[in-house]
């Protein structure tokens, strides 16, 4: 089941002196989630944002979704403060987690959408034991970090592979892809099953954020 396409800038690449009125924004220009990325130092070599400053866009008036991905080790003790600060989307690596059960559940207790984050190296045989509780896959097509590094093609050969296994599902989950998205491969990453694409230099790095979303747009309406 293909869902509607969602443009996903990661604010990793917006003016974090503005952070409010970037992400107002891409909104405005046609973004449809707002991708917040959460790297502790640890789990990956990279310090960014955490949940007072989702609190502080939602306190901001931002009502756009936001989807957090967790690049943190562990992973349980951040939820619940994601959860009270307005998050819509939790996402994590699996193996971040010792019991991938009980953090979804927190998650999905929690009001969120919940979903699992494969590396471009992480096999995704994971999946085979929760395919029927996940309400997103995200595929990191780099190694998560840093923005601004070059789509891994491998990714789109994932991205096929977990699309088949969502379609036999059944279920409504998304299929989202991280890391190295542009104008020039949007397309191929759609026709590779993915839904919700990931940009953050593409669109940020930009002084147009509405010409680049809507330059995304055409290639994805292209048949
Ligand atoms: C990488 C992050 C990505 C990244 C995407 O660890 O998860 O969301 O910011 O940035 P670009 O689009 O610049 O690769
Ligand atoms: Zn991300």
């Amino acid at each position: 089941m293909k869902q509607t396409n969602f443009i996903a800038p990661s604010i990793l690449a917006a003016d974090f002196a503005k952070l409010g009125e970037e992400v107002d924004n891409v909104i405005k220009d046609g973004a449809d989630i707002v991708h917040f990325d959460v790297m502790d130092n640890h789990y990956v070599p990279n310090l960014t944002i955490g949940p007072l400053v989702c609190e502080a866009l939602r306190n901001h008036g931002v009502s756009a979704p936001i989807d957090v991905h967790l690049m943190v080790k562990p992973v349980d003790r951040i939820i619940p403060d994601f959860i009270k600060a307005g998050a819509s989307y939790i996402t994590f690596h699996p193996e971040a987690s010792e019991h991938i059960n009980r953090t979804l559940s927190m998650v999905q207790e929690g009001g969120c959408k919940a979903g699992l984050v494969f590396n471009p190296a992480t096999p995704l045989h994971v999946l085979e034991n929760v395919m029927d509780r996940l309400d997103i896959i995200l595929l990191m097509s780099v190694n998560p970090g840093f923005g601004g590094q070059s789509f891994i093609p491998h990714t789109l050969e994932k991205c096929r592979n977990v699309r088949k296994l969502i379609d036999a599902s059944g279920r409504d989950i998304r299929l989202e892809v991280d890391g190295g998205v542009t104008i020039d491969n949007i397309r191929e990453v759609a026709e590779a099953g993915a839904d919700t694409f990931v940009a953050g230099s593409a669109i940020f790095s930009t002084n147009d954020y509405k010409t680049a979303i809507d330059a995304m747009r055409v290639e994805l309406a292209k048949d």
